[in-house]
């Protein structure tokens, strides 16, 4: 679970007192795994504020950010990239201009993933896969994966950063070791334990079936097939314990496309929330389509939330509803 404790965040551009602003006033915000959020709010009532202090963009002033009760509100953001995937308003920010669709997509695959950038393997079984994703789009982008991705329409691009933040490549065995007692709930020496005894066990398992192999008269094909099989139930046995889940942060990431790419780019966020169970943070302007998707909406304004509702609630509201409520808050704030 993702949480915000008691947030604040306050600008000061000029460095006089009057001018300080409270971007945020004490925010508290629990997000539970898989869970799709919808964020709206007027100009400034600290929407992007709160993605950047999740995303590790901004510090808080006071106030903390957890998962599953670690901290993580001074990790810096590199550190928490693997945790993260994000979607900004301007299309040029979340993609490469001068590298192709294929060399984005390898770096945004091994974010966080090892600790040896070196290691970032570009190998034939990550390019299927790729064209695999990138033909779900229906956009043609399987078709340019060596094309520059600065040549390319703000809606391929947006299409692109989508897949590049939703993407997930398994990480090293070091990482799921570190992170399995990072994150899970309760005793941390117990989980250290498990997560040592589940690994030793599946590498046991894997030299005992590679040994039973080697005696064995098989055929070059056979033999091949069955190291593929050995080395997936390996696989299979460790990501058990691969528990950091890629939480998706969208900024207005439709806002500067025309409203049919807008939609069409909307529908495959959908999609990929709901295939891959991503937990969600989705700011949007558009009031219909926060009411539309997700499951749970809030409404910020002035560094507060005003309204946070899910569920049968969330269903029942409309569009009136929330512009009544956003005229509402701003009457109180001026009395
Ligand atoms: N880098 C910054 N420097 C100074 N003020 C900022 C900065 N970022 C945000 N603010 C201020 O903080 C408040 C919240 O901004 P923001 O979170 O961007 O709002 P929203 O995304 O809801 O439009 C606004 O008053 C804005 O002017
Ligand atoms: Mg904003």
């Amino acid at each position: 679970m993702l949480e915000l404790v008691n947030v604040v965040k306050k600008f000061n551009i000029s460095g006089n007192k009057e001018d300080e602003r409270t971007a945020l006033d004490h925010i508290s915000l629990q997000v539970k795994p898989g869970e799709f959020i919808t964020i709206i709010g007027g100009n400034g009532s600290g929407k992007s504020t709160t993605l950047n202090i999740v995303s590790g963009s901004l510090t808080p002033d006071s106030g903390k950010v957890t998962i599953n009760g670690f901290d993580i509100t001074h990790m810096p953001e590199y550190k928490r990239a693997g945790y993260f995937g994000r979607v900004f308003q301007d299309p040029m920010v979340g993609t490469a201009a001068n590298m192709s669709v294929y060399e984005n997509l390898e770096i945004a695959y091994a974010r966080g993933r090892t600790h040896k950038p070196w290691k970032w393997g570009f190998s034939a079984s990550h390019k299927k896969y790729f064209i695999e994703e990138l033909k779900k789009f229906g956009l043609n982008l399987e078709d340019r994966l060596n094309q520059k991705v600065g040549v390319m329409s703000g809606g391929q691009r947006q299409a692109l950063t989508l897949l590049m933040a939703t993407m997930r490549q398994m990480p090293s065995e070091r990482i799921i070791k570190r992170d399995y007692v990072r994150f899970c709930e309760g005793n941390k020496s117990k989980a250290k334990e498990e997560v040592l005894k589940g690994f030793k066990d599946a590498k046991e398992e894997r030299k005992q079936a590679l040994t039973a192999l080697n005696n064995e008269s098989l055929s070059k094909e056979e033999r091949k097939a069955r190291k593929v099989e050995i080395r997936n139930e390996y696989t299979s046995k460790i990501s058990r314990f691969d528990l950091t889940k890629q939480i998706l942060l969208l900024d207005e990431h439709t806002a500067a496309l025309d409203p049919k790419t807008a939609r069409k780019v909307l529908e495959l966020t959908d999609k990929a929330v709901r295939d891959n169970h991503m937990t969600t943070l989705m700011v949007t302007h558009n009031m219909k389509d926060a009411l539309t998707y997700g499951d749970r909406l809030i409404m910020f304004h002035l560094g507060h939330i005003i309204l946070d509702v899910s569920g049968e609630k969330k269903n029942k509201l409309t569009v009136e509803d929330l512009l009544k409520m956003f005229e509402d808050a701003d009457k109180k704030a001026e009395q």
